[in-house]
C-alpha cells in the first residue's frame, strides 16, 4: 500500500482497548473517564481479520497497543491468533508495563486496578510463568515500555497511580523473558515534560545503559486535552539532547540505525548505548518516512495520530463487508493519508490519546 506522497505502509499500530491502569496526564484527561461499551470494541475475532487484511496489502508489522493492552482479558490468544497470520514477522506491544510481572494465568479483568502488592510470597506455584514470558511464548518480539521518570512521586503525578515499582519488576520481567528467551528489543520510551522530568534524562540513560535497554526520548504531543498540553510544558528534543550531552559529550548521530519507527538514534561517547529522540513536533521532516496506520479499538482506521481523519471499518465489516471490500476501504483510506500531521496547524484534539493508540 502505497499514499500519494510516496509513503508506504507496512506498519499498523492496533489499539485493542481504551482502557488503562494509569491516567496519564497527556494521555486522558483528568476528569472521570467513560470506558467504552464492549460491543463497541473489536472482538479479537474481527481485529485478526483485519490484521489478515492489512498483511495481504503488504502490512508485515503490527503493535498492539491500548490504553493498555494488557489490561484486556485473554490478550495472549490474540498474540497467538496474530503469529499465524502469513505476512506478519514482527509483532509489538507497547504497554505502561505495570503488568509484565504477574502471573500469566491470574485474569486482570479489563479494569486491571488491582496489581500485586508484595513479593507474591504467598503464591505456590514457583516457577510461575510472567505475563512477559507469556507474551513471548505467544510470539511477540518487541515490547516498548513507557519510563517518564525514576522518581515515585513523578510517577505518580504523571499517571495518576504509584505504580512505579510494578512498571520497574515489568521491566525485570521483560529483560528476564529477554535473556531467557530473546527479546530482539526492548525499549523504553519516555515522554519529555517540561518541569516534570528534565531532571531525570541522566538517570533514564544510566538506567538504560545498565540493562542494555534502547531508551528513546518522545516530544509531548498534543493529543489530548488538558492543561499539561501547554507549551510551557514543552520539552524538544533538541534541548534534551543538549541535557543528554552536557553529561556524555557530543552524541554521535546513526543515521543508519532505523528501528520501525520516527526515531533518530544517537551513539552515546564511549559506550556501546543508543538513545532515540522522537521529535513529532520540532521535527519538520519527522512525517517524511511514515509507514504507519492506526487501527483504534472501536474499529476506525486512522491514516495519521495528528490528524482528525478516521474511517469506520467496524461499522462495514459488521455490515457484513466480503473481504475484498474491507481491502478497497483499507485502500482507499491510505489514498487520504496526508502528507503531515498537523500538530502544529490547528489541531484540536478529537480523541484522547488512549482511544486512539500510543
Ligand atoms: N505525547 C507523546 N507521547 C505520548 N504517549 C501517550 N500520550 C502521548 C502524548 N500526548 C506515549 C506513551 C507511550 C506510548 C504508547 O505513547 O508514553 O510510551
Ligand atoms: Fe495508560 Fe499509556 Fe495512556 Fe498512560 S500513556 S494512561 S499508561 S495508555
Amino acid at each position: 500500500m502505497e499514499d500519494r506522497f510516496g509513503h508506504r505502509i507496512s506498519y499498523l499500530r492496533v489499539s485493542i482497548t481504551d482502557r488503562c491502569n494509569e491516567r496519564c496526564t497527556y494521555c486522558m484527561p483528568r476528569e472521570l473517564q467513560e470506558w467504552l461499551p464492549r460491543e463497541d470494541v473489536l472482538t479479537y475475532e474481527e481485529t485478526t481479520r483485519l490484521i489478515r487484511i492489512a498483511a495481504e496489502l503488504g502490512v508485515s508489522k503490527v503493535r498492539i497497543t491500548g490504553g493498555e493492552p494488557l489490561t484486556r482479558r485473554d490478550v495472549l490468544s490474540l498474540f497467538q491468533r496474530l503469529t499465524s497470520i502469513p505476512g506478519i514477522d514482527d509483532i509489538g506491544l507497547s504497554t505502561n508495563g505495570t503488568l509484565l510481572s504477574r502471573c500469566s494465568r491470574r485474569p486482570v479483568g479489563d479494569a486491571g486496578h488491582k496489581l500485586d502488592a508484595g513479593s507474591g510470597a504467598s503464591h505456590s506455584e514457583a516457577a510461575t510463568e510472567t505475563m512477559a514470558q507469556a507474551l513471548r511464548a505467544a510470539g511477540v518480539n518487541s515490547v516498548n515500555i513507557s519510563l517518564d521518570t525514576l522518581d515515585p512521586e513523578v510517577y505518580a503525578q504523571t499517571t495518576g497511580r504509584d505504580y512505579l515499582p510494578q512498571a520497574l519488576e515489568g521491566i525485570e520481567a521483560a529483560i528476564a523473558a529477554a535473556i531467557a528467551a530473546g527479546f530482539p528489543q526492548i525499549k523504553l520510551n519516555c515522554v519529555l515534560m517540561r518541569g516534570r522530568n528534565e531532571d531525570q534524562l541522566v538517570p533514564l540513560v544510566e538506567f538504560a545503559a545498565a540493562r542494555k535497554l534502547l531508551l528513546r526520548f518522545i516530544e509531548l504531543m498534543p493529543v489530548s486535552t488538558g492543561d499539561v498540553l501547554h507549551e510551557d510544558n514543552f520539552l524538544p528534543v533538541a534541548e534534551a539532547g543538549r541535557t543528554v550531552e552536557s553529561r556524555y559529550g557530543a552524541l554521535i548521530p546513526e543515521p543508519t540505525f532505523r528501528t520501525n519507527g520516527p526515531s533518530s538514534y544517537y551513539k552515546v561517547p564511549g559506550r556501546d548505548q543508543r538513545v532515540g529522540f522522537i521529535g513529532a513536533m520540532s521535527n519538520l521532516h519527522f512525517c517524511e518516512s511514515c509507514n504507519k496506520l492506526r487501527l483504534t479499538c472501536d474499529g476506525k482506521l486512522r491514516p495519521c495520530l495528528g490528524s482528525y481523519l478516521e474511517f469506520d471499518i467496524m461499522k462495514v465489516m459488521r455490515a457484513g463487508a466480503t473481504d475484498a471490500e474491507l481491502k478497497r476501504f483499507f485502500l482507499d483510506v491510505v489514498e487520504r493519508k496526508p502528507e503531515q500531521h498537523d500538530f502544529r496547524e490547528s489541531y484540536q484534539p478529537g480523541r484522547m490519546m488512549v482511544a486512539i493508540g500510543g
